[in-house]
């Protein structure tokens, strides 16, 4: 992540969360994304987990497509970035820990998943484990909607070839270092499979028309920048 790729200090999770919901990524590329893919899962009774809710940016989406506060679970390892996600949704159901220790303990059954930007810190067994993970939680017509920095832009940030393994640390767009796995497009499309999932949509999503001439847009004009997949729970045959 920034210092030392493993965790933030309280200034770096301020800093992040001031930059999330105003950045051009996300208001021009990975909300309007984020949104078409969900919109269509979401009912009264939906109940939704966040994974790596941070300081609540798809807490906030979730509401603003007709979720109660009440109704939404979060889970994140950074404390900051929890608490400030309480003071703002005071009744979503927010809990500081790490993804990668299952199971979630006291987690009902759940009818929408979410994970931006956060799979990609982890390593392919923890990435299983996961997603193994978000598949018990859902019910068998549960959705999870996964968004990620796109793996041909992390190589390419990274300066190393697509197909390089390991890990790679790119330059993160509100200061520092971030890091991130070097998975593969299809290497994510598969550990989902593996889990159960049945894949129902991909995008990569350019910038939005409205957006483009923007001073942020260069930086992102070259795509493809972000991945965005909604996968579907259903039993495994
Ligand atoms: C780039 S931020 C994205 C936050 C949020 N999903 C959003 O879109 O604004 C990554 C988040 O993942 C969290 N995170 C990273 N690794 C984690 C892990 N192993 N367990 C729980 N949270 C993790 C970080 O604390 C941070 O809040």
């Amino acid at each position: 992540m920034a210092s030392d790729d493993t965790s933030w200090s309280t200034a770096e999770a301020i800093t992040y969360d001031e930059f999330a919901e105003k950045s051009f990524s996300w208001r021009c590329i990975e909300e309007p994304s984020l949104r078409s893919l969900i919109e269509p899962c979401i009912s009264e009774t939906t109940a939704a987990l966040d994974l790596g809710c941070g300081g609540g940016r798809i807490i906030r989406l979730l509401e603003r497509l007709g979720m109660p506060e009440n109704a939404i679970f979060g889970i994140d390892s950074d404390q900051t970035l929890i608490q400030i996600a309480h003071q703002k949704y005071p009744q979503a159901r927010l809990v500081c820990q790490d993804i990668t220790q299952t199971p979630y303990d006291a987690m009902p059954k759940i009818d929408l998943a979410t994970a931006h930007f956060v799979l990609q810190y982890l390593s392919v067994d923890d990435l299983l484990q996961c997603l193994a993970e978000l598949h018990r939680l859902l019910t068998p017509v549960g959705y999870l909607a996964v968004g990620l920095p796109h793996p041909a832009r992390v190589a390419q940030q990274a300066g190393v070839s697509y197909f390089a393994g390991g890990r790679h640390r790119i330059p993160a767009p509100w200061g520092g270092l971030t890091r991130s796995s070097s998975l593969t497009v299809s290497d994510y499309l598969n550990c989902l499979i593996e889990a159960g999932f049945a894949l129902r949509r991909i995008a990569e999503p350019d910038i939005r028309k409205c957006c483009r001439h923007e001073s942020g847009a260069h930086a992102y004009a070259a795509g493809p920048t972000r991945l965005m997949v909604l996968a579907q729970a259903r039993a495994i045959s």
